[in-house]
């Protein structure tokens, strides 16, 4: 039998059928109100029917004021339950989990002219998309780390089987992480336990809201790939600290918008120590420093894992637990059932531009695709990338212009 068709139970208690994780990715595919729909549930039937051990959703945001993309699910008070419910139901038996997340300074300008960070510092240098941030006040962390638990707790309501705490590419706890974002000087700032301090306050949060045999998972950086950032010794730190914390499940990707390891671009492909046939899994050396650190933690790793056999060499190595595939899912929601049945794997459609306008024109080709499946339509793999870039910056601009006051309202109504 393939290592990859095991069972996984977590220390939640949440059993898994197998090794194969959809990893989160953003659907874009709310509605005005940030709401979930029925586009929503056709999506999440597919990937359940696909075979899949575990789902985790696309990033559900925390604070409807700051959004990833304009047609996020907001996991706020306005929550409709009811609707989340229908999307967790549409999943089946297959245990899915949510995505929680606060984008900070990677906030576009179409949602947020000022976006916050840890610490005032210069706009994400990417086309003009985003505002320079302002520092958030102490106040205003408490409030966020407040909102993962409330967060969580709704996933909870609506009968999901967990969250996962979004602590990398960029976003505001990988900011926090960062000491070339993170210049604070007060708690939440200095070393490595300062800065980590927020994502843990926040897996806290999590777990306070919800109750036993709730699944609290973290998806961490490996590093932040730039000079002066959140390097793997950093990392090595925050993952003994979140075992101290009891998290179920560590998730290891890389990168930021700014330099897009978690799309391979910019990663070396140094030999693993022992697993010299894996070249195609951007992050495994560190995934064997943080099994090390963490031996009792489920260790799921994501980014360029395309091959059955590169799968099972990473599970028979022991550094790793789970896999994690991303844009493969998006083009071939069926390939967990073809791997478990023995398929060699997939190839992806070679675009790829070694440039931050090539990660963004990818993400958003894959997101075409996404919502073509929540449509109940077939993946079009001959769509050109540049049909698929200009339809994002159309969208953001059009839909967070025009929706950004309501939001704000909404946000502010006690
Ligand atoms: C369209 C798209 C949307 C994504 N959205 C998210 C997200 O919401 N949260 C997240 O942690 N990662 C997100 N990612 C990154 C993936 O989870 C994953 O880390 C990355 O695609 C590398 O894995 P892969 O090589 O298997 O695609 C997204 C990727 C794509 C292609």
């Amino acid at each position: 039998m393939s290592l990859l068709d095991q069972t996984l139970t977590l220390p939640s208690g949440l059993t898994l059928p197998n090794r194969i994780v959809k990893a989160a990715m953003t659907e874009n595919l709310a509605d005005a109100a940030n709401q979930p729909t029925g586009r929503h549930e056709r999506l999440y039937r597919r990937w359940a029917e696909g075979g899949s051990g575990l789902l985790v959703t696309g990033n559900l945001m925390v604070d409807r004021r700051f959004l990833e993309r304009s047609r996020n699910i907001v996991a706020d008070r306005h929550l409709d339950v009811v609707r989340l419910g229908r999307v967790r139901q549409a999943a089946g038996t297959t245990p899915i989990i949510a995505q929680l997340n606060h984008p900070g300074r990677q906030t576009n300008r179409f949602i947020a002219r000022t976006p916050v960070a840890p610490s005032a510092s210069g706009a994400v240098p990417m086309m003009g998309l985003f505002g320079k941030p302002r520092a958030l006040a102490s106040g205003e962390i408490d409030e966020i780390v407040e909102s993962f638990g409330t967060a969580a707790a709704l996933c909870e309501k609506a009968g999901l089987d967990g969250v996962q705490i979004h602590a990398a590419h960029g976003y505001l706890l990988a900011q926090f992480l960062s000491p070339h974002v993170n210049r604070r000087t007060d708690a939440w700032g200095g070393d490595v336990a300062g800065r980590a301090r927020a994502l843990l306050a926040s897996v806290r949060a999590a777990r306070q809201a919800t109750g036993d045999g709730f699944t609290v998972a973290v998806k961490l950086n490996s590093s932040d790939f730039r000079h002066g950032g959140f390097t793997e010794d950093d990392a090595e730190q925050v993952v003994r600290l979140l075992v101290e914390e009891g998290v179920d499940l560590i998730e290891v990707s890389g990168g930021t918008y700014e330099s897009p390891a978690l799309f391979g671009i910019g990663v070396d492909e140094t030999p693993v120590p022992h697993l010299a046939s894996v070249k195609e899994a951007y992050f495994a050396a560190f995934a064997q420093r943080a099994r090390r650190a963490a031996p009792e933690v489920p260790i799921m790793l994501t980014g360029g894992i395309r091959t059955r056999a590169a799968m099972e060499a990473l599970l028979a190595g022991g550094a790793v637990d789970l896999i994690g595939l991303g844009r493969p899912l998006a083009i071939d929601p069926d390939l967990p059932h073809a791997l478990l049945k023995g398929a060699a794997g997939i190839e992806l459609p070679s675009y790829t531009l070694p440039t931050v306008a090539g990660m963004a024109g990818e993400s958003e080709w894959y997101e075409v695709q996404i919502g073509r499946l929540g449509d109940g339509r077939d993946v079009a793999p001959g769509l050109h990338p540049a049909r698929a870039a200009s339809g994002f910056v159309g969208g953001e601009l059009v839909r967070g212009l025009r929706e950004q006051r309501a939001r704000r309202r909404l946000a502010e109504r006690a």
